[in-house]
């Protein structure tokens, strides 16, 4: 995928309608108060540029799954009003998406006015990229921003069908993405080191494939550890483990050794008799039967962070261990302080990784934190995202 993509300085947008997409899919909790804006306050940069270059803004974006429909649940609202308090100005929110409140509300824009159209997934046609409503939405603007990284892997009318009516650009957010993790995945400052964690290698596999031809070490931890250790014959005890990916896990490590890329599993183990939170924690060597595993153990943290503490480049997607359980989350959180304290360019994938690295208070001290979970893993897997491909080369 070309990653040189123009961006908004790279365009004059003084005076011109602008639509922006963005990935306002924040979490919420059940009184639908946003519960983290890291994706509202990772647009303001783009945001702010094109109010101080006179642009009349129409920003966009989808919230949860709302299947096409009108749904009170995944109104925007509590984006416009965070957007409002962070900003300092009022951002209007359209009581549709291409209705007549939007069209009215875009029509009335002036230079450096921002309003918010109405979730873009209340319309079904958006999801299935339906031509006549992205040339509908592109009808408002004069110029497309996509600023929407999160989203960047989905083929929808507002990331990428809307791209075929106007002249299109990436926001500050999605050049800073591309920006770093392309340099990682292109010319990465080596030792370059993955570190993978999770329940499932079959979530991993397209990572694996592209990152063993790239990295020099790569770190696994997590519960898909136990499908490459009981692959390698190892007693897993009732570790949870993937019967269908046994074969796979055996030939990624026989790969690994012929590409002479480090390819590191756990060597202790932090277990239990049963996964809950009244679990009691046991560390071991050795996975006794009956017992599960549920982090990595302090051997193998010492390992995996005098492994990290050489790096020149970390790219780290998924946790060590079922970190929601204290008990269970020393690994998870031992790898995030090795990542947080080497030179290394670091670089957390979105999603449990990011929330990891934010919970835990290192988020600071890391060299990017992507706003994409889904994106980020495919942009890692070397996939080509529609909502980039989409924009103008540079
Ligand atoms: C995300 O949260 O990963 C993005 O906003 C995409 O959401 P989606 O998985 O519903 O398309």
């Amino acid at each position: 995928m070309n990653y040189a993509k123009k961006s908004i300085e790279d365009i004059g947008t003084a005076g011109k309608k602008v639509l922006v997409r963005c990935d306002f899919n924040v979490p919420q909790d059940e009184n639908g108060e946003i519960t983290a804006d890291t994706r509202i306050v990772g647009a303001l940069p783009t945001i702010k540029y094109l109010a101080d270059k006179g642009a009349k803004i129409i920003l966009c974006s989808h919230l949860g799954r709302p299947k096409g429909k009108v749904d009170p649940k995944y109104s925007l609202k509590p984006v416009a009003e965070r957007l409002s308090a962070l900003l300092g100005k009022t951002v209007a929110l359209a009581a549709d998406v291409v209705g007549e409140d939007a069209k009215a509300k875009a029509a009335a824009l002036k230079d450096g006015d921002i309003m918010l159209l109405e979730n873009v997934r209340f319309h079904a046609e958006e999801e299935k990229n339906d031509p006549a409503f992205a040339k509908e939405l592109a009808s408002l603007a004069e110029i497309y921003v996509n600023d929407a990284f999160g989203t960047a892997h989905r083929a929808h009318a507002s990331t990428a069908g809307v791209a075929d009516y106007l002249p299109a650009v990436c926001g500050f957010l999605i050049q800073k993405e591309i920006g770093i993790m392309g340099k990682a995945l292109e010319d990465p400052k080596r030792p370059f080191v993955a570190v993978l964690g999770g329940a499932k290698v079959s979530d991993k596999i397209g990572v694996i494939k592209n990152l063993i031809l790239k990295c020099d070490t790569i770190i696994i931890g997590g519960a898909m550890a136990y499908t490459f250790k009981k692959a390698a014959g190892r007693n897993i005890g009732t570790s949870r483990f993937e019967e269908d990916k046994l074969d796979y896990a055996r030939e990624v490590m026989v790969r690994a050794v012929g590409m002479g890329v480090g390819f590191m599993l756990p060597i202790d183990h932090v277990c239990a008799d049963h996964f809950g939170e009244d679990a009691t924690p046991v560390p071991c060597k050795h996975i006794a039967e009956g017992m599960m595993g549920l982090d990595i153990g302090p051997k193998t943290v010492e390992k995996y962070s005098a492994a990290l503490k050489n790096a020149g480049t970390v790219v780290w997607n998924g946790p060590m261990g079922v970190f929601e359980i204290p008990a269970f989350a020393e690994g998870t959180k031992a790898i995030a302080k090795a990542i947080a304290e080497s030179d290394a360019v670091s670089i957390i994938g979105g999603g449990d990784s990011a929330a990891a690295v934010e919970q835990l208070g290192f988020a600071d001290k890391m060299t990017h934190i992507s706003t994409g979970g889904g994106a980020s893993l495919e942009f890692l897997e070397g996939l080509e995202l529609p909502g980039i491909a989409c924009l103008l080369d540079k």
